[in-house]
């Protein structure tokens, strides 16, 4: 897939059929692409997996090993980033019991969240995260949904400072909540936000991702495909040719949208099947939508 793209890459290059933008962080196409965290400047992958519902599952063989199949393809293909929280029940658990099962920690990066009221209710749960997840040192740890903020952005300071998380964060996941965000992007100057933003909720791209490239934070995308609606509103529906350029199917068509945003760092789409996160990682190779391209595919949605 990766030489195809590549091949039609240069076609497009020669045609000049559909604007494309400059891929960087590419080696020679073959590799996922990556963006850095502002931060310190580590690369990142554009894709990872959200666990949502997906991982929450019994920690039976079957189970675990399916789970693992997943994992390791995202790591195979270049990918790294895994987004859970204590709200998706068992999904750290099942994290951990992947990596026990062999999984390579090192070439994940595992970000969880802190989601429950008080000081050292708050610490607790964190510690739990780094128990069930099978880590000593959280990549990320994320205030959910803005829960109890200023106290757990604390811990999570203190924390990074004994080497215990690498990077500190806030998410949410519904428009109506980005001007509490921004509020708090500005007190806190977290390394990540993590937000809603797709093709069919674009609010982030009128201020939170502005701001977020302004502050050099760092943003993951959720509900990349609002939990699955994208699809059901493309159901039965053929992609335009000018979209064949660059994407492989409609999966590609709305993660590419995503990623290709200047201030986004990752998408994070939640699956349990391994056909789809490979689809999925395909959207982090080959060319990318440049800015005409990509307004062409929003009005392609709204129409
Ligand atoms: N407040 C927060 O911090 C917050 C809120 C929401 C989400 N999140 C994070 O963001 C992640 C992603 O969001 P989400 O889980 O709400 O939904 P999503 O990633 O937008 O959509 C997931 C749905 O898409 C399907 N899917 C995945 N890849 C596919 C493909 N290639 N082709 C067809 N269908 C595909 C999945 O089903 P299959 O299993 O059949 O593939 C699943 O039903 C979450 O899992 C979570 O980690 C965080």
């Amino acid at each position: 897939m990766n030489s195809r793209n590549w091949n039609r890459r240069e076609v497009l290059a020669a045609t000049g059929a559909v604007s494309l933008a400059p891929i960087t962080g590419l080696a020679d196409g073959h590799e996922m692409q990556t963006k850095p965290i502002p931060a310190t400047g580590e690369q990142l992958p554009v894709i990872g997996l959200g666990t949502y519902s997906v991982l929450d599952v019994e920690s039976t063989a079957g189970n675990i090993e399916s789970r693992k199949a997943i994992v390791d393809l995202l790591t195979a293909k270049g990918g790294s980033v895994i987004d859970t929280s204590p709200m998706y029940n068992r999904s750290e658990r099942v994290i951990g019991d992947v990596i026990d099962a062999g999984s390579d920690r090192s070439s994940l990066f595992l970000a969880t969240k802190v989601w429950i009221d008080g000081k050292d209710a708050g610490v607790r749960q964190m510690q739990e995260s780094a128990r069930l997840m099978s880590t000593e040192v959280i990549d990320l740890m994320q205030v959910h949904n803005l829960r109890d903020t200023d106290l757990h952005m604390q811990t999570i300071r203190d924390w990074k400072e004994e080497g215990r998380i690498r990077y500190s964060g806030l998410t949410h996941y519904r428009a109506g909540a980005h001007d509490a965000l921004e509020a708090a992007m500005h007190k806190h100057k977290p390394d990540f936000i993590q937000i809603n933003y797709s093709l069919g909720e674009r609010e982030a791209e009128n201020r939170v991702l502005p701001l977020a490239e302004d502050l050099g934070i760092a943003v993951l995308i959720n509900r990349p495909y609002q939990a699955g609606a994208l699809f059901r509103a493309v159901s039965g529906k053929k992609m335009p040719e000018w979209a064949l350029e660059f994407a492989d199917s409609w999966g590609q068509f709305f993660l590419k949208f995503i990623v290709s945003h200047p201030a986004v760092t990752c998408a994070i789409p939640a699956t349990s099947k391994l056909h789809h996160m490979e689809d999925n990682l395909g959207a982090g190779f080959g060319p990318m939508p440049d800015n005409t391209t990509r307004r062409r595919m929003a009005e392609f949605l709204d129409s």
